[in-house]
């Protein structure tokens, strides 16, 4: 898919263009950002949604996992964000804790990412039991997103980052969590490491976009992490992560060519520095001789 064409206005993704495209059939396309720049370079180059993922606790943060994330601590995140975006969806993940104590607290935390953070959608872990849940926070004009599959935030139930809805009884449950979360009104549900076989039938079963993380091609639209396409992840790749730019062989070159410059002498350049006035410099060198002067 190409960009919108110079001169054309570009539209503003609103969850109802979600909707819109998965009717006509056209992928939706979503990544992760976490700051101004890199909010401002996905949304100008025409992604239809950013998701401030609680992912940033790997990317941005260093934690072991997203569990320690907090809610502030993923606003100050959202804010940055929200003040690159212009045209994408911007789409709030919901941290571990901030949804799991109770409906009245869920409702708070998930307006404080609308009120303090900009965003215009949460997204919540979980299927058919966190259906509820997700109609009270909708009740609270906040369109949802669910997630569903490989939820990272369950990693100590389910024992590690598994593929899930590998058994039939898997396969079950992941539609009863798809069909709940569609007849709960979200507003897209995001699949994350499934089976193919289990997307496609799930994608065609419900009318909520579907946006897949390794779960293969049918899915309505895909989403990828940030600093995993761009080689920032310090590790070895997910199976379904394509690289489509090496960030860390870059920065590393232009890092060791600025510590070498600078060893050298050979930054900065006299064309790199600031310089007086000619005025001034004559003004300074007379001052400086007729001090010298006074010396001798
Ligand atoms: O946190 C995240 O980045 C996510 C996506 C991978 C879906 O939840």
């Amino acid at each position: 898919m190409s960009l919108t064409p110079i001169g054309e206005p570009r539209q503003k993704i609103t969850v109802a263009s979600l909707r819109e495209k998965k009717i006509q059939h056209q992928p939706i396309t979503c990544l992760t950002a976490y700051d101004y720049a890199s909010a401002r370079l996905v949304d100008e180059a025409d992604i239809d949604i950013i998701l401030v993922g609680d992912s940033l606790a790997q990317t941005m943060l260093g934690y072991e996992n997203t569990l320690s994330v907090t809610v502030d601590e993923m606003l100050h995140h959202v804010r940055a964000v929200r003040r690159g975006v212009k045209h994408a969806l911007l789409i709030a993940d919901m941290p571990y804790g901030s949804y799991h104590v109770g409906t009245e607290d869920a409702v708070k935390n998930a307006s404080r990412f609308v009120k303090e953070g900009g965003a215009e959608a949460v997204k919540i872990e979980g299927g058919e039991k966190r259906a509820d849940l997700i109609r009270r926070v909708i009740d609270a004009e906040i369109p949802v997103a669910g997630h569903i599959g490989l939820t990272p935030q369950s990693v100590n139930v389910m024992g590690g980052y598994k593929v899930q809805g590998k058994s039939l009884a898997g396969v079950e449950q992941l539609m009863r969590d798809a069909v709940a979360l569609d007849r709960a009104g979200v507003a897209c549900i995001y699949l994350e490491g499934i089976p193919r076989e289990v997307a496609a039938m799930i994608t065609a079963e419900v009318a909520t976009p579907t946006i897949g993380i390794g779960a293969g091609p049918e899915c309505d639209g895909q989403v990828l992490v940030f600093h995993d396409i761009l080689n920032l992840t310090f590790g070895p790749p997910a199976k379904f992560v394509r690289r489509y730019g090496d960030a860390a062989a870059l920065i590393t070159d232009a890092v060791q060519a600025f510590r070498s410059d600078v060893l050298s002498r050979q930054y900065p350049s006299d064309s790199e520095s600031y310089h007086l006035s000619k005025e001034t410099q004559q003004a300074l060198e007379t001052v400086l001789e007729r001090k010298q002067g006074m010396r001798r």
